[in-house]
């Protein structure tokens, strides 16, 4: 009897804190209600199975108690019982499964007015990438990936030239604009996904993958990754503004065309010492990390950080010289900034970053701080 009580006490504590509890669905800002409508079928389909098992186990144990004398009935086939499993059951699944297929149907076709952008992940931060005036994004190679070509931009291909490169984890777009999204990954496994618009998709490194939405509601929603894709996955964010056009249109008109960024209009010259120490930042992966825009990531920005004070964890202030830095790359957990937890950064020893490496690394930040 107490496990009958426990078991309707279970069902009937669940139907209530679905009903009654906080916590349901942001508010919708893209046109995929249907994809709500399928997650709400499949909720229903599961509560009201959930609650039917639930009822027939509690009856069952109170019925079917231990009684002095009682014999258990041995009724291995009951072809009449498994033929009405079988067609609810079936039923069950197909309302599950069929809305899903006709949403996704939709979702990957996109209607004709839809324009394009790309999305661009990386560990672990977003960029995106407008086509121009053309309308056409220019092709892309990997093997071009760098710090001064981050979307790996071909250059033998003019219809890159007027491309426009937000290089940043915030984009805006236009209210009730169709777009399709084109995704392509520079690591691992992302996904982009943004939970007001209901929308996302995987990319994929090797692959371009896509889905198109309409932002129907003006706001700033947060971008999350929603694949593990690595230590710092949770600090994989970014927002999407969704503006009025003209609101649109004044952002987008500062930002830089490919052919503006190639001819280094916010590029900065180093000496060739410092040029090394950049790739060196590189390709020792410390900009997976540490960003040269102000951008906090998983480490301190690298923006304005020579010559300037950090404050530490103890909240005692500590000049950016040559001896701090060097300190922080041999030993990152002897000082460690406000804001960040110990034992983030590994230990990077003379065998990773030689000491040369680590001069030209001093140089670059010294000639990157230098107005
Ligand atoms: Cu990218 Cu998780």
């Amino acid at each position: 009897m107490a496990v009958a009580i426990f078991l309707l006490i279970i069902v009937v504590g669940s139907v209530v804190f679905t009903f009654w509890s906080p916590w349901w669905f942001s508010e919708i800002a893209s046109n995929w209600g249907g994809i709500d409508t399928t997650v709400l079928i499949t909720f229903w389909v599961c509560g009201a199975v959930f609650v039917a098992i639930g009822v027939f186990m509690a009856y069952c144990t109170w019925k079917y108690r231990h009684r002095e004398g009682a014999r258990a009935d041995y009724q291995p086939e009951n072809a009449r019982l498994e033929w009405w499993l079988t067609v609810i059951t079936t039923i069950g699944v197909v309302a599950m499964l069929a809305p899903g297929l006709i949403v996704w149907d939709d979702y990957v076709n996109p209607p004709d007015e839809a324009l394009e952008f790309e999305v661009l992940s990386q560990q672990w931060t977003w960029k995106f990438r407008f086509p121009g005036a053309d309308g056409v994004l220019g092709t892309v190679d990997v093997a071009n990936l760098s710090l001064d070509n981050p979307f790996g931009m071909r250059e033998d291909d003019p219809a890159g030239e007027d491309d426009v490169l937000v290089n940043s984890a915030e984009v805006h777009l236009p209210i009730g604009q169709p777009f399709k999204v084109l995704l392509r990954s520079r690591d691992v496994l992302h996904d982009f996904f943004v939970p007001e618009f209901r929308a996302k998709m995987d990319s994929v490194p090797g692959m371009v993958t896509y889905f198109w939405f309409t932002p129907t509601k003006i706001g700033q929603y947060q971008i999350i990754c929603a694949e593990l894709c690595g230590m710092s996955h949770h600090t994989m964010r970014g927002w999407v503004h969704v503006d009025t056009e003209e609101d649109f249109a004044a952002w987008f008109a500062n930002q830089p065309t490919w052919a503006e960024m190639r001819d280094g209009v916010t590029r900065k010259v180093y000496t060739a010492l410092a040029q090394r120490g950049r790739q060196v930042a590189e390709s020792s992966g410390c900009l997976a990390c540490h960003t040269l825009d102000g951008t906090k990531v998983v480490g301190p920005t690298w923006q304005g950080l020579w010559g300037g004070e950090q404050t530490l964890a103890d909240g005692s202030k500590v000049m950016v010289d040559e001896a701090y830095v060097i300190e922080s790359v041999r030993e990152p957990n002897a000082k460690v900034v406000e804001g960040f937890a110990p034992g983030t950064m590994i230990t990077y020893g003379a065998d990773v970053v030689s000491d040369d490496d680590l001069e030209a690394l001093i140089a670059f930040l010294r000639e990157d701080a230098a107005p």
